[in-house]
């Protein structure tokens, strides 16, 4: 009590006050900036996942490269040099392929959207994941059944595919099949991707938990790689802010699908959908 009182009253000057309105204004400004940190963040992570395996195919890309440039070198009769020259190109394509990919997973577009192809979308991120998918023995099948054309922030929309990617792979332990599917919706009003896996499934009591942003279930292994549990909480997000609906399917021991939709841009962007 006594030392309560012997404490001297100090009164903020007016100026120094922070009305209520002005600290929610302060609050929600640093929400929004740890929001746009975590979403770099989660982005990141999901590439990172990828980082070994696209190095070991740069690695494979340069090994062809040299090897078929000496040999070029070594015999002087054109068809022999010509299946060279043709083999240097496939290769040093095949690099190019990747590069755009990375730059075009890399690149933000801020809150900007285009009217843009699923198919080449869902493409340009899948060139990224190849390699990752076969070095686990996992089987990819891609089903392009149409080009809904859709209004998408394109760096985002890959974010998303690759997150379903990069679950379904490591739901796979031992390989499987991913089968992912490019279509219009059956009644025809928007666009649809589905990302399909043979591995572990979901157990219906953890279901409505997978959404939750930090809900994992994956412990870190001996490469630091365990899951942050931000990959389809991001995914959700995104999906609204389109507009859109995700859904999953998942029987445990079968498999899980991962299919979202995606309104179809307005017809005024010029453009027709296939
Ligand atoms: N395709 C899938 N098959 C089985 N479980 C999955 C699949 N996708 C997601 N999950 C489950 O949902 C959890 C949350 O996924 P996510 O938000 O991407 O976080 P993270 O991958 O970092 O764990 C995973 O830890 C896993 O338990
Ligand atoms: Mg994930």
């Amino acid at each position: 009590m006594s030392l309560q009182k012997d404490l001297p009253t100090r009164v903020a000057p007016e100026t120094q006050i922070t009305s209520p309105e002005r600290q929610i204004e302060q609050l929600q400004q640093q929400v929004e900036e740890l929001q746009r940190q975590l979403l770099i963040a989660q982005k990141m992570s999901s590439v990172g996942q990828l980082a070994s395996s696209i190095t070991h195919e740069f690695n494979n890309i340069l090994t062809t490269t040299i090897n078929y440039a000496k040999m070029g070198l070594r015999h002087k009769d054109p068809a022999t040099r010509e299946k060279c020259f043709n083999r240097i190109l496939s290769a040093g394509q095949r690099a190019a392929k990747i590069t755009t990919g990375m730059l075009a997973y890399a690149r933000s577009k801020g809150d900007r959207k285009d009217a843009l192809d699923l198919a080449q979308v869902v493409g340009d991120v899948l060139v990224l994941c190849e390699k990752d998918l076969q070095m686990n023995r996992v089987k990819l099948q891609l089903d392009v059944m149409g080009h809904p054309l859709c209004e998408v922030n394109v760096s985002h929309v890959q974010q998303v595919i690759l997150n379903l990617v990069v679950n379904a792979r490591q739901a796979m332990n031992g390989g499987g099949m991913l089968f992912v599917r490019v279509a219009m919706s059956d009644d025809g009003q928007m666009g649809e991707i589905s990302v399909r896996d043979t591995g572990s499934g979901i157990p219906a009591d953890k279901l409505p938990k997978i959404f939750e942003p930090f809900y994992t279930t994956k412990e870190a292994d001996d490469r630091g790689q365990g899951g942050t549990g931000l990959g389809l909480s991001f995914c959700r997000d995104v999906i609204e802010a389109h507009k859109g609906r995700l859904r999953v399917e998942s029987t445990v021991g079968q498999g899980t699908t991962f299919t979202l939709k995606l309104p179809l841009a307005a017809p005024a962007s010029g453009r027709k959908s296939a």
